[in-house]
């Protein structure tokens, strides 16, 4: 365990300030249940969060992938996952420090982020327990642990993040992951990585917290929906409109996110469905019966990738990628459906699924609540 005395080093306070906190033994950086004395709200939030199980033992769909590239590929291959998924312990993922998955020293007790490397490389951790967000905080701030100037890589709203959300590549060199170069291709926006994904919220993040809002550190993604039944966050993430026309139904989607949609892990899927009724309410026209990329691959927003014989694999083995159909960064897309004279009113879903069936059973999530696919929104077209 790290045992530095705040006293000891550059970042200490000179003397004792006038109504600064009595000093004490600095807190253990790889103990979230250690910051929930002063920072209870976000320690709790934070458990909530992907990044809270970003080990192998606590996410399946990681698990499963990861264990099926130790398999083909040898472990060798697997470790490599731990310098973004064990960021604090990359060497020994199951260690104390490494089992927190990407937790709260892995973004607050940094000196630096390297952009030119990624995940624990792209890391300079601090080796005093100091830790910095958003704010300056005056030396002396916290009893815990050393404070300092608020760092770049975080007001800037994004570097901390794509330390290891930018690029990623499978182990044969195939790119799977682009959110970098795709929020670089979304253009010029106020809001960056941090403004989407931890808004600011009422309350203080805890006993300490000296303004009356804190970031939210669920980390709002996909997987709340999954984990909690919440699917506000992709809700807004389109924005749909629908009308009937002459030869049919028109739907156009607006991407409202950040950068592509779905971005990142290379296994996420989006779909439309369209139901259409006549004036009875009988249904007469779907676009989707049974396999969405047989019955309308039009409507599905994914990226396949093949092997060296052009079959369908997963991201991590395909040798290159045979179709994107994601929403682009910006992108107003419409689709056509030729819903019959007879149809008055249709209901159109915006469907998102972790991965495609085809993987539930190698990835031995089937039959699990992961493997079930989420409505994230629905919008109702009358004639
Ligand atoms: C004994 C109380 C205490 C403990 C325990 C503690 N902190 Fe703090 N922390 C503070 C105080 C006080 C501040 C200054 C807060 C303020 O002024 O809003 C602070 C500030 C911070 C900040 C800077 C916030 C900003 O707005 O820029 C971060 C980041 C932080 N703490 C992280 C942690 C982490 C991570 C842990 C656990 C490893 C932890 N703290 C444990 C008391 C504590
Ligand atoms: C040390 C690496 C690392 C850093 C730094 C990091 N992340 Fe992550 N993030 C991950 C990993 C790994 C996962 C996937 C974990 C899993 O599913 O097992 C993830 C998942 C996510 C998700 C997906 C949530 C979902 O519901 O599917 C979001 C959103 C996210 N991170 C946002 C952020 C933001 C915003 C920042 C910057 C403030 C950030 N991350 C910084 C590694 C990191
Ligand atoms: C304008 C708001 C906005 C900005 C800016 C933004 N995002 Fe997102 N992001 C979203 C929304 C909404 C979603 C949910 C829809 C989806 O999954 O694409 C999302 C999804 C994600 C996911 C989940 C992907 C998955 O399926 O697991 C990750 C990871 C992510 N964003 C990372 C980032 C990073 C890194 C940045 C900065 C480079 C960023 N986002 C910038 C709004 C934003
Ligand atoms: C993936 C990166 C990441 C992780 C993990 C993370 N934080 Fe943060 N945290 C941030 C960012 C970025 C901000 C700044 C948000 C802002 O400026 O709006 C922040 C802000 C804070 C603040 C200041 C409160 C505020 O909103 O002004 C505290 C305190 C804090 N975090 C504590 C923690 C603790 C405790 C944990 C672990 C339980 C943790 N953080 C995990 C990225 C992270
Ligand atoms: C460069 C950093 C990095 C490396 C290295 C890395 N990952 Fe990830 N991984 C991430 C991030 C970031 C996410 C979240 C992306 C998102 O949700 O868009 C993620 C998400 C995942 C997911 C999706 C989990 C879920 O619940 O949806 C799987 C599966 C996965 N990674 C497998 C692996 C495997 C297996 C390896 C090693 C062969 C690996 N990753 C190496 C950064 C990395």
């Amino acid at each position: 365990m790290l045992l530095i005395a705040v006293g000891g080093c550059d970042s200490a306070p000179k003397g004792n300030p006038e109504g600064a906190p009595p000093r004490r033994q600095p807190v253990n950086p790889d103990d979230p249940d250690a910051c929930a004395e002063c920072h209870a709200q976000i320690v709790a939030e934070w458990k909530e969060s992907i990044h809270a199980r970003a080990h192998h033992e606590r996410d399946p769909i990681y698990g499963g992938v990861r264990s099926l590239v130790s398999k083909r590929l040898g472990s060798e291959a697997a470790k490599q996952c731990a310098t973004c998924h064990n960021p604090r312990d990359p060497q020994n993922p199951d260690s104390p420090a490494g089992a927190l998955g990407v937790s709260c020293a892995t973004c607050h007790m940094l000196d630096e982020v390297h952009v030119d490397r990624s995940g624990a490389d792209a890391l300079a951790f601090a080796s005093v327990v100091r830790m910095r967000a958003g704010h300056d905080m005056a030396e002396g701030s916290s009893p815990a642990h050393a404070t300092g100037k608020a760092p770049t890589f975080i007001t800037d709203r994004k570097t901390v993040c794509l330390a290891c959300h930018d690029a990623a590549s499978n182990p044969g060199g195939v790119s799977t992951c682009a959110t970098g170069a795709e929020f670089e291709q979304r253009g010029a926006t106020d809001k960056g990585c941090i403004d989407c994904h931890m808004p600011r919220i009422a309350g203080p993040g805890g006993e300490v917290g000296s303004r009356s809002e804190h970031a939210r550190h669920v980390f709002l993604g996909p997987h709340r929906a999954w984990t909690h039944d919440d699917v506000a966050f992709v809700a807004d993430a389109i924005d749909l409109q629908g009308s009937f026309t002459d030869d049919g139904l028109q739907v156009s989607l607006r991407n409202e996110t950040g950068h592509a949609f779905p971005t990142g892990f290379p296994g996420r899927l989006a779909m439309l469905q369209v139901v259409a009724k006549d004036a009875s309410g009988k249904v007469v026209w779907r676009n989707i019966t049974d396999d969405p990329m047989k019955d309308d691959p039009d409507a599905v927003f994914n990226k396949i990738f093949v092997d060296d014989a052009g079959k369908p694999t997963m991201p991590v083995f395909g040798v290159s990628v045979s179709r994107d159909n994601r929403l682009s960064p910006a992108e107003t897309r419409t689709l056509s459906f030729e819903v019959p004279e007879s149809a008055a009113e249709a209901q159109v879903s915006l469907v998102m699924r972790l991965v495609p069936p085809s993987a539930h059973q190698p990835l031995g999530i089937a039959g699990t609540l992961d493997a079930e696919p989420r409505v994230m929104k629905t919008l109702k077209v009358e004639r």
